[in-house]
């Protein structure tokens, strides 16, 4: 028996490329499938241009929720959730990665009595420092699919003590939509726009509240992108946040190092695919970078992705911006970490996905029923 009605949840930028072709794939075995988008990311860079990149339809539902404190935010999308699940009264609901958008919608949709499928389920930085930990954890306990990206999450799940026939290791999605746009990407070829040449430049993003919200971090940080702009061009497109912390800050910005908005998908994906090296504390671009073989250095104290260390071509180079010049010239020095792309990042993750509702539905019924 397949659900009859199902709602998928965005809110924020890495939840696009992850949601797209699950939806899809379902839309294409005929389930009746609500796009439900929360708003917690909102600017046109931010969201619009993501639904355009990667082909999907607008969203059925908007609820327009906004910024706000970690309990604002939650709370306002719970009781719009919760709003739009008795209208539609989905029997599954879909939600993804570790944004305040996944935990609150996946608490809505287990309290109303529905299935709650979480796309990327089991990974773990350990740090329950970063509100992103809480988010997977408590989702993972809300949630009846486990739906994994590698071996190391159907461990997690399972010290957890999460029932093994809850856990399906799928794959990871946001590979299939990289696999998918990739050749358009480098058609579009955004780093001409920039100036750059191939394997001639260097990538950064930064948004992690550990690492922009505390002036004296940020200061470090534009100091050692500032040493790797020395070696060879920084392009930089600011995170919202990271802007207003910049802005707020008064700090200059070192010469080389170019700040640009935030890119569409298609955009970023082929100026990432191109650089020599990446620079990064995002957790979707660790994975995106071991499918493309691209050296990334993370500056991040721990990596729920370990997967991308051990297999691909991440490396946590910590907290310390002081080591990001010397590791650049490492990388340029041809000593950069080489991978493979780990299994089931094949672009195939979505059919699976959607085979497990459409087999695995009945009996997570049957075993869910007391
Ligand atoms: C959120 C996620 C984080 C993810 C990141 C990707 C949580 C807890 N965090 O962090 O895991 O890596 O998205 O971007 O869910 N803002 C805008 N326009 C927007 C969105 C945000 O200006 O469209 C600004 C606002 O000032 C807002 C701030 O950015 O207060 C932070 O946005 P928020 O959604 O709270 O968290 P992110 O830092 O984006």
């Amino acid at each position: 028996m397949k659900p009859q009605r199902i709602s998928c949840v965005v809110g924020a930028r890495p939840n696009f490329m992850k949601v797209a072709p699950v939806y899809l794939a379902l839309r294409d075995r005929g389930l009746q499938v609500r796009l439900v988008h929360t708003g917690q990311h909102y600017d046109a860079k931010m969201s619009a241009v993501f639904f355009d990149d990667l082909g999907m339809p607008r969203p059925d539902a908007f609820l327009g929720v906004g910024s706000g404190s970690h309990a604002a935010q939650t709370a306002k999308i719970m009781t719009l959730f919760e709003q739009d699940c008795l209208q539609f009264q989905p029997e599954l609901v879909l939600v993804a990665g570790d944004v305040n958008s996944t935990i609150a919608c996946a608490l809505v949709a287990s309290k109303l009595g529905a299935a709650v499928g979480h796309i990327e389920a089991g990974l773990r930085s350990g740090d329950w420092a970063m509100p992103e930990e809480i988010n997977r954890v408590l989702t993972d306990h809300a949630s009846d699919l486990l739906l994994t990206p590698s071996p190391d999450a159907d461990v997690n799940l399972a010290a957890d003590g999460i029932a093994p026939w809850r856990i399906h290791f799928v794959g990871n999605c946001m590979i299939d939509s990289l696999r998918k746009h990739l050749a358009r990407a480098l058609e579009i070829g955004a780093w001409r726009e920039h100036g750059l040449q191939p394997k001639e430049y260097a990538v950064a993003t930064l948004h992690r509240p550990s690492n922009v919200d505390d002036p004296a971090q940020l200061a470090a940080l534009l100091a050692g992108l500032g040493e790797v702009s020395a070696q060879l061009p920084v392009v930089f497109p600011v995170h919202p946040r990271t802007s207003a912390r910049i802005a707020a800050s008064g700090l200059a910005v070192p010469p080389g190092l170019q700040l640009v908005e935030p890119l569409g998908y298609l955009q970023f994906l082929g100026i990432m695919a191109q650089a020599a090296v990446v620079a990064t504390d995002s957790g979707g671009m660790q994975e995106e970078t071991t499918a493309l073989g691209v050296p990334c250095l993370t500056l991040r104290a721990n990596t729920e992705r370990p997967i991308t260390i051990t297999e691909g071509t991440n490396t946590l180079l910590g907290t310390d911006p002081a080591l990001l010049g010397p590791a650049v010239a490492e990388v340029l020095a041809g000593r950069g970490k080489g991978g493979r792309v780990p299994d089931r990042w094949d672009g195939r993750a979505a059919q699976r996905i959607a085979d497990v509702v459409c087999a695995g539905f009945e009996t997570l019924l049957e075993r869910s029923t007391p």
